[in-house]
């Protein structure tokens, strides 16, 4: 009978001898659920001949590559590299306004960077990488074959054919099988932290495509600390589970306000929060006022740039989940 200990048993006998007594296997993490949960299975099963890695690209979310390395390095043990490349990334996205360019400038790189760090992983016994780790569920399985939109960029993570082929890597997708809500489960049953089993999905371009409009180090602080704030109070208020998705974006206009008794002239913050299924469609999420109000407040008085708050009430469709 199909239970999610049995799961983890057979799945750890089968990638121990997909791999074979030497070889290694890379894959990248993001600090998100599923590279998560994949990166521990194979932990569990080969140790350290699984090298993760991670890649900071400059539009994470606050203190994101401090958190990764201290669940996934000091907490859950898992042989990891952290990647500094957020210049690498912010200096190719000057100048750059179109989500999609976004979007491929950022997919790109990732790809360029990852080969580079990988190529460098020298195992000390002379064994060589033969495999690529890949945190596919199985509706991002089901999502490739059958969704052709304007959202196949979605997933840039997932785009590896480049490094499959270049670097001669077999692909070795331990979750294939699985769902969202399942993962969840085996993250928990692997002793993966509560606080990143529940954690929201978060885009590969991440908040670049939350800066509306061109992406700078100081527009990306401002929308990374609305964000922080944001996010801080919807846990504080015991919300977070029951949003599937929360994130501020930072718009590219300017707004009239008094702070104090000075006339002031900045940007504005619009708030997100929807649930969903299946994220194909989704609503807004209702809070109550009170709690807007607070939040509002925090990051006016808080984050310095920011005039005004708006919350976004828009469902999908006719809206997408993110701005971009
Ligand atoms: P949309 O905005 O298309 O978002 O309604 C649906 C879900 O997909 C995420 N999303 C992305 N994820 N790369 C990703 O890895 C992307 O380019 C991308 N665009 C949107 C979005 O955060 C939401 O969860």
């Amino acid at each position: 009978n199909w239970t999610m200990e049995n799961f983890i048993e057979t799945e750890i006998t089968r990638i121990q001898q997909l791999v074979g007594p030497t070889a290694e296997v890379i894959g990248a993490v993001s600090g998100g659920v599923d590279s998560t949960v994949a990166a521990k299975l194979m932990k569990e099963a080969i140790g350290d001949r699984f090298h993760a890695i991670y890649v900071d690209n400059g539009v994470m979310r606050k203190n994101e590559t401090e958190t990764v390395k201290k669940t996934l390095d000091d907490g859950l043990g898992i042989n990891l590299t952290v990647v500094d490349a957020a210049d690498e990334f912010l200096g190719k996205l000057k100048g750059v306004t179109d989500p999609e360019k976004k979007r491929k400038i950022i997919g790109n790189t990732f790809i360029h960077i990852f080969e580079r760090v990988a190529a460098s992983i020298k195992p000390k016994d002379g064994s060589e990488v033969e495999f690529l780790l890949q945190g596919t569920l199985y509706p991002d399985v089901i999502e490739s074959i059958s969704f052709k939109g304007p959202s196949q960029t979605i997933k840039t993570h997932h785009n590896v054919g480049g490094l499959l082929e270049n670097m001669k890597l077999k692909l070795i997708e331990p979750l294939r099988e699985l769902f969202k809500d399942e993962v969840r489960h085996l993250g928990q049953l692997l002793n993966i932290p509560e606080e990143l089993v529940w954690r929201h999905p978060f885009p590969g371009p991440g908040i670049a495509i939350r800066v509306l409009g061109e992406v700078t180090p100081a527009q990306v602080k401002i929308a990374r600390e609305a964000d922080y704030i944001f996010i801080e109070e919807i846990k504080k208020a015991g919300l977070y589970r029951k949003i599937s998705q929360a994130f501020a974006a930072l718009l590219p206009v300017k707004s009239v306000g008094v702070m104090g008794d000075q006339r002031v002239y900045e940007q504005v913050i619009a708030l997100r929060a929807i649930s969903t299924v299946d994220f194909m469609t989704a609503d807004w999420f209702e809070f109550d006022h009170k709690f807007l109000k607070n939040v509002a407040s925090r990051i006016v008085n808080e984050v310095d740039g920011v005039a005004r708050v708006t919350y976004d009430i828009t469902s999908k469709p006719p809206a997408t989940v993110e701005w971009e």
